[in-house]
């Protein structure tokens, strides 16, 4: 079995929050241990609860056609959540649950050990860019310890608001450059809030 199977089981098993007595699925997340690109979204969703895999509703269709847009399938993504249950009623994952769920994100990076992570969305970013505002940062990306952070607005955003979807669509194309330069973006410091930020 391999280790991000185990650690799939593990998840299943956990009962930290609340919210865990209500799913119909654990969604941990899918994709290849190796792969070189993380996107990690919020919360599951309807959909997401309902199958067990991560953004298979419309805005998983959409992450999908922004995916194709940069010659990439799913398939060849690893695709997470910051948190790994349906928030009830469909509401914002609370802290306690971010906090709660934040052990199983770290495990799943530092198995995939990806080249880069793109955060979707506000609840993602505040873990990697903490204190930034996505409307500042989307579109920009760090380097810290060899892995590119890049942060996106989430695709379900995308839908509800037409003026962003071609925010988000330019935003998907700069990845294939970022990743074929990672070795020539130089890293910044090492604490996060006064990382440099460089814009692409
Ligand atoms: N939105 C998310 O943030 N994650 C999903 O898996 C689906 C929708």
């Amino acid at each position: 079995m391999s280790a991000l199977s185990e650690l799939y089981e593990e998840i299943a098993l956990c009962q930290k929050c609340e919210i865990a007595k209500f799913r119909t699925n654990v969604v941990p997340g899918e994709g290849p241990e190796d792969a070189d690109i993380l996107f990690i979204g919020e919360a599951p969703g309807w959909h997401e609860d309902q199958q067990g895999r991560p953004f298979v509703g419309p805005a998983g269709q959409y992450l999908d056609e922004l995916l194709a847009s940069i010659n990439l399938k799913r398939e060849q993504v690893y695709i997470a959540n910051v948190i790994k249950c349906q928030p009830t009623g469909n509401r914002d994952p609370l802290p306690v649950e971010i906090l709660n769920c934040r052990n199983w994100l770290e495990k799943q990076i530092e198995l995939i050990c990806p080249k880069m992570i793109v955060t979707l969305g506000r609840y993602s970013m505040a873990m990697f860019f903490p204190g930034k505002s996505i409307s500042k940062i989307h579109g920009t990306a760090q380097k810290r310890d060899d892995v590119i952070y890049y942060a996106m607005y989430h695709p379900a955003a995308a839908l509800h608001q037409q003026s962003l979807r071609q925010v988000i669509e330019s935003d998907m194309l700069k990845i294939p450059s970022l990743l074929t330069q990672v070795e020539t973006i130089t890293e910044v410091g090492e604490q996060p809030q006064q990382l440099k930020m460089f814009e692409v």
